[in-house]
């Protein structure tokens, strides 16, 4: 059965960072482990680089947009081939064949009647490239997803009917618990699902970096909505409305996504499967977002870790090893190099490492570094047994991409490795006359070492094919299966000399303060720029006056039914009476926690509606990439008073 594994697409409009070596590197190392099982698996990943958002960022940097996206794309594929991510295709939105297969798709939904036009009115983010709805909005106008302003925007627009899925996706859904993994993740799709879906808007004038109409539709001022162009990657790059040459790898079997984009994988991506009469993946595998040191990384902060800083201090196999072992797949993950370190050291290092150096020395002593695994299963049956428990027992860990768990349960063969030299001491035994016994110890655990590493391959490749070549082996299928399948041991051979593969690393190896990007620099250059904007947008003090400012007082507060982002407060301005206020800050406080607390108020804004509530003025918060605060008086002041 032939697999199919695929990463996000990644947007061209900035370096790679953390997170998407993470996705790379889990979907990698799945490829890598099908393929080790002898399976025909494609792996896909690339780059999407249409969209607004794209086109603004190569106008920001002084470029014409093809060009800026040939630049940022070829940077990806260039770490990827210097970390040898195993890749079959790297696709680009841009290619020729995935715009004809886009266009393809668009036709078939359309002629299916599952895409038609009319008109679209609606706030939409160009940083996530969405439309909202008012309720979606937070106070309302900004975006629910990132925080950023949203425009307002009425446009022709092509539509497709998502809503027409919503019975066959919950079905599906219910049919097939795992499609979503984890599947404590799927609640929330299921959710939203059930809340009803509006069609969706699948088209856009308002810019012309996309992918144009289908010939036959004839309406030119339309360029396709980017989503909808790159989640067809996925099967254009199988050849979908060209060649279809590889198409016989759909459905895929898995694909990755980090948990932000996940509603589109889950959602939107099976419905068009659905209106294209193409069967759906097996599974959408969502894995969690990385902090540093505890916190959110952002451009702004600074704190934003370039993998090939770090592959460049640690080594890309130690950051795999370290990524893939430190989270469970689907949780938050935080990455400090303290614990970088500390898993290199005994992990790594400890662990693994020694225990290669500690039989190539006593096989050098004892044997001329012959190793022979004739007494193996006469003096460590025990072992032996207990080393093939673990090995059956890790196919299930990488079928959940519970990477975590599997390296876990790897580390064991390790341990009943260390165990039995400290127990069977074969330098006792040499002078005791016991050699045979003392070289099968030796050999026992070079089998360990030698079935680990075919297990640790997809993780660790390179790490692992020196080990392997100091074992005198190569990993490939016919390796595995006759070593860990067919529980073969080692045939005679002689061992090689290796340097230690993993130094101990004593202190950390990159600065801890926030590290000095490329992208922080073109940030700050952003932010000087923005600075100097605000230059040209200086107002008169009468007019900063014009808006009224007051202190006021939260008497009450309640949630709003339906909505998960407003609360109504009622909200003392020493008036007559409290006015209603609706906010947009339910995600950030409890109605509880809000009551009798002070807040500064807008107070002569224009009453506005908003889920059919009147609200009578605004608070004053900030927001940022950790979420929104209300701003307070620093001191209890009277309720009304100004603020100025
Ligand atoms: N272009 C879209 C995906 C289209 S797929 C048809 C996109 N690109 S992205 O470059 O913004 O993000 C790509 C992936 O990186 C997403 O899966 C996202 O979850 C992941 N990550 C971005 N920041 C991350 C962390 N800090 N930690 C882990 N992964 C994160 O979305």
């Amino acid at each position: 059965m032939s697999k199919y594994i695929t990463t996000p697409i990644y947007y061209v409009n900035g370096e790679a960072h953390i997170g998407h070596a993470y996705t790379t590197f889990i979907a990698d190392s799945m490829a890598r482990y099908e393929k080790l099982k002898g399976e025909d698996a494609y792996f896909l990943t690339g780059t999407d680089e249409h969209g607004q958002k794209i086109e603004e960022s190569a106008q920001k940097n002084s470029k014409p947009t093809q060009e800026f996206a040939d630049e940022i794309s070829a940077s990806f594929k260039n770490l990827w081939d210097e970390f040898e991510i195993s890749y079959d295709k790297f696709i680009r939105t841009t290619d020729n064949d995935h715009k004809i297969g886009v266009q393809k798709a668009f036709e078939v939904m359309y002629n299916k009647g599952d895409i038609y036009k009319d008109f679209y009115e609606g706030h939409y983010c160009v940083s996530c490239e969405t439309f909202f709805t008012e309720m979606q909005l937070v106070d309302g106008e900004f975006c629910p997803d990132c925080g950023r302003s949203t425009n307002i925007i009425k446009e022709e627009s092509y539509f497709f009917r998502l809503s027409k899925y919503e019975d066959a996706l919950l079905k599906h859904y219910s049919d097939n618990p795992d499609f979503i993994m984890p599947r404590s993740r799927a609640n929330e799709v299921i959710n939203f699902v059930k809340g009803g879906l509006r069609d969706l808007s699948v088209t856009r004038t308002s810019f012309t970096w996309g992918v144009k109409m289908p010939e036959s539709i004839k309406d030119d001022k339309h360029v396709m909505y980017v989503w909808l162009d790159a989640l067809m990657n996925y099967i254009t790059a199988l050849g979908y409305g060209t060649t279809e040459e590889n198409m016989r790898y759909w459905p895929a079997s898995v694909q990755f996504v980090g948990k932000d984009i996940l509603r589109f994988h889950a959602i939107y991506w099976p419905a068009f499967l659905m209106s294209l009469d193409l069967p759906l993946p097996k599974h959408i595998g969502a894995h969690g977002w990385w902090t540093r040191d505890g916190e959110k990384m952002s451009k702004s902060k600074g704190n934003v870790i370039s993998p090939k800083q770090v592959a460049d201090a640690y080594g890309v196999e130690n950051l795999r090893y370290f990524m893939l072992r430190e989270v469970p797949f689907g949780q938050d993950g935080d990455f400090s190099q303290r614990a970088f370190i500390d898993r290199i050291n005994s992990e790594l290092s400890n662990d693994l490492g020694n225990l290669l150096n500690r039989i190539i020395g006593m096989s050098g002593k004892y044997s001329d570094f012959e190793i022979d695994s004739v007494d193996v299963l006469k003096y460590h049956k025990k072992e032996l047994d207990a080393m093939n428990v673990v090995l059956d027992s890790l196919d299930t860990f990488m079928q959940n991409f519970q990477t975590h768990r599997y390296l876990e349960e790897l580390w064991k063969l390790f341990s009943i490795g260390n165990k039995a030299i400290e127990e069977h001491a074969p330098w006792v035994k040499m002078k005791e006359n016991r050699k045979d016994e003392a070289l099968a110890t030796v050999a026992l655990v070079a089998n360990i070492l030698a079935k680990a590493s075919i297990m640790l391959h997809p993780i660790m490749p390179r790490t692992t094919n020196i080990i392997a070549d100091a074992l005198n082996f190569n990993i490939d299928n016919s390796s595995y299966k006759e070593l860990v399948l067919e529980k073969k041991l080692l045939k005679l051979f002689n061992i090689k000399v290796v340097p230690p593969l993993f130094p101990r690393v004593e202190e950390p190896l990159m600065p801890e303060a926030p590290l000095a990007q490329p992208n922080a620099t073109k940030e700050s250059a952003q932010e000087v720029e923005k600075c100097s904007r605000e230059q040209d947008n200086l107002i008169e003090i009468g007019q900063f006056f014009e808006t009224s400012l007051k202190v006021g007082l939260i008497v009450a507060a309640e949630e709003v039914p339906k909505s998960k982002k407003l609360l109504k407060l009622q909200v003392d301005l020493g008036e007559e009476s409290p006015r209603q206020v609706v906010a947009g800050i339910r995600e950030f406080y409890s109605a509880e926690s809000l009551i009798n607390t002070q807040v500064c108020v807008v107070a002569n804004l224009k009453p506005a509606k908003l889920m059919g509530m009147v609200s009578e003025g605004m608070l004053l918060a900030a927001k940022d990439e950790d979420g929104l605060c209300l701003i307070r008086p620093e001191k209890p002041k009277k309720v009304g008073a100004s603020i100025g």
